[in-house]
């Protein structure tokens, strides 16, 4: 007899997204821990590790592997948006509240529901809605902005943060009985050099991810180039090695993939070689966003190959904005239209979309 689908039988959001690939045993020890938290009743969570190390997957496995997996997993970036908007995204707000608020808004603490909000860099909290916070947790209610109302909170908080809390407690940028409170249930998610030998697995599963997500042919590393991705450090974590596999295969659309097509770290190794090839831009800070106009570019004595530089340029900013046009078009001080037409001249258009 023919099934008759029902609501329960949709097709889940699928968990491979949520997979944490490496074999290491400080990755096996990581996830049996994720696995323990997640299961457990804790209601706090503190989430330790460098940019790009994976604290962030490591909080959605922490929600995927719990029974709140059916609630929502909301996140926000508390480095990325000003103060009053981080209040009102975390606690809603009531019609009228300020000029703006025409309708009643909710926050994440509520649209969560029985679900995990992640608060993401939690270090760079402002001082106000730490107080909030920690309220949040101590008392499981809140009230949304311009609200009386005390609303329950049944959810789990995930926070990360990449640096050291302690050290902002010391500076007086952090207050000690949140991060006491946060830090109950730590979890450390260590830099990818600390473990190299899940380098040629990560490498094997993202070549898969990126090339299916970019429509082309899977290309295949030989030995020598796998071996020069396990031999680099890797400072920007997993995710630098993404990008770098990503670049890669952008630019070079590659069946296998040598050491010279390699696009490791293209600063540091234009600076050795001295190669005008790659472009020499960003020295090892790569990661890090520099002041506007804190650096002028000095034409190499050499030279350099001006179409290679532009096409560096508009890959780091389409990085750097996670691949929103606009964003990136903003970063290099053009219109999106602009930047459209410079991607297409270099057939990057279609890895962007
Ligand atoms: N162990 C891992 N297995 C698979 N993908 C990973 C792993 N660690 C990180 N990634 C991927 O690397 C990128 C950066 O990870 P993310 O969790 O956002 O880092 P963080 O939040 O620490 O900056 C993401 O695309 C993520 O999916
Ligand atoms: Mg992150």
């Amino acid at each position: 007899m023919m099934q008759v689908p029902t609501p329960t039988d949709a097709p889940k959001p699928t968990k491979e997204e949520f997979r944490i690939i490496g074999d290491s045993e400080t990755m096996q020890n990581l996830r049996r821990k994720l696995r323990r938290v997640a299961g457990s009743k804790a209601d706090t969570v503190l989430v330790h590790g460098e940019s790009g190390a994976g604290k962030e997957l490591a909080a959605r496995a922490i929600h995927e592997w719990s029974d709140r997996s059916n609630a929502p997993f909301v996140e926000i970036n508390c480095a990325s948006i000003p103060e009053s908007l981080l209040e009102s995204e975390l606690f809603g707000y009531e019609r009228g509240a300020f000029t703006d608020a025409k309708e009643r808004k909710l926050g994440l603490f509520e649209v969560a529901g029985h679900g995990t909000v992640f608060l993401d860099e939690v270090g760079e909290m402002p001082a106000k809605l730490q107080a909030k916070l920690l309220r949040v947790i101590e008392y499981r209610r809140f009230k949304r902005v311009g609200g009386t109302r005390d609303i329950e909170f049944h959810g789990r908080i995930v926070a990360a943060t990449n640096r050291h809390l302690d050290q902002e407690i010391n500076n007086g940028a952090f207050r000690a009985d949140l991060y006491y409170r946060l830090n109950v249930v730590p979890i450390i998610v260590p830099p990818l050099r600390e473990r190299k030998s899940d380098v040629p697995l990560l490498v094997e599963y993202l070549l898969d991810k990126i090339s299916s997500s970019l429509g082309v042919d899977r290309p295949t590393l030989t030995p020598d180039a796998m071996l020069d991705m396990t031999k680099y450090s890797w400072p920007g974590n997993v995710r630098e090695l993404r990008n770098t596999l990503q670049r890669t295969i952008i630019f070079h659309q590659p069946k296998i993939i040598t050491p010279d097509v390699l696009e490791i770290n293209p600063a540091s190794r234009a600076a050795v070689t001295g190669s005008a090839a790659t472009t020499k831009l960003t020295p090892a800070r790569d990661q890090q966003a520099l002041p506007a106009g804190s650096e002028d570019f000095v034409l190499p004595l050499g030279g350099i190959d001006l179409e290679d530089l532009e096409k560096s340029m508009l890959m780091q900013a389409l990085e750097r904005a996670r691949y929103n046009q606009t964003k990136a078009a903003r970063l290099l001080h053009v219109t999106r239209h602009t930047l459209r037409y410079r991607l297409e001249k270099f057939g990057l258009l279609t890895a962007t979309v």
